[in-house]
């Protein structure tokens, strides 16, 4: 059955990437949550979509050149205009959470715009220090970072992110060692699906929104959707 991914937490009710949309997302019965992290100046790994903390806090400047407690000084909910503040969630803060309920977590590496150096090493280190090895997948629009996490950690699952279509992904996926691949889900067709599929790669496709494209999906036996929409994502499932 099709899982359900809740992207960025259940970002269409709650502010993106914090604690309080990752518990209504397994609240609204997401199987999964799809989060985006980054590396504080001083090597805290922190979950936040931005290289800057500008679109989505009450500050400004980038993540790399802030030290964790300037970043945890900010509102994330800002946006959202709560009452209560939202901190940026550390990574570990996350896994906290995740020792208490069984949700799956898709952490996407955001190094493809900037470099992290040790980054993947770091959220390895972490991941195993948790026993999590089997909650994670590894995704990321840098292919190379994914070959360098395999290579450390070959337990841990990996997915390319591919926001254009390419030929076989199957192919591909299979050939950098990944068990699925993440694309935009406007590159996709029942036949990509398909052939990955039954090739033993999965499937998951970001990021759905629209009701009758996740019964499309679904109809054509994809792995799981990334959506901002759980609940909807939910019922569409029960469904069918
Ligand atoms: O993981 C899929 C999706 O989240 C990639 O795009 O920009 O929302 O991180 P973005
Ligand atoms: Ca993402």
């Amino acid at each position: 059955m099709t899982k359900i991914f809740a992207h960025r937490g259940f970002s269409a009710n709650y502010p993106e990437n914090t604690m309080i949309a990752f518990v209504e997302a397994e609240k609204a019965k997401a199987d999964g949550i799809e989060i985006d992290i980054q590396m504080t100046k001083d090597g805290e790994i922190v979950i936040i979509h931005d290289e800057k903390v500008d679109r989505t806090t009450n500050g400004s400047g980038f993540v790399q050149q802030l030290s964790y407690k300037e970043l945890r000084a900010l509102n994330a909910g800002h946006r959202f205009k709560y009452s209560n503040k939202e901190s940026i969630p550390t990574l570990s803060e996350l896994f906290e959470w995740m020792q208490g309920n069984s949700i799956i977590c898709n952490i996407e590496m955001k190094n493809n715009k900037i470099s992290y150096e040790g980054m993947e090493e770091k959220t390895i280190n972490l991941i195993r220090q948790y026993g999590f090895e089997k909650r994670i997948i590894f995704s990321s629009f840098n292919h190379y970072s994914l070959v360098h996490s395999y290579r450390i950690a070959p337990e841990i699952e990996t997915a390319p992110l591919l926001s254009d279509g390419i030929y076989q992904p199957w192919i591909y996926a299979n050939a950098i060692n990944a068990k699925g691949f993440h694309p935009n889900y406007k590159r996709l067709n029942g036949e990509i699906i398909r052939a990955s599929e039954s090739n033993n790669i999965k499937v998951r496709a970001y990021t759905v929104n629209n009701s009758k494209t996740m019964r499309a999906l679904m109809k054509e036996g994809i792995s799981a959707i990334i959506t901002d929409e759980p609940i909807i994502a939910r019922e569409i499932l029960t469904q069918l």
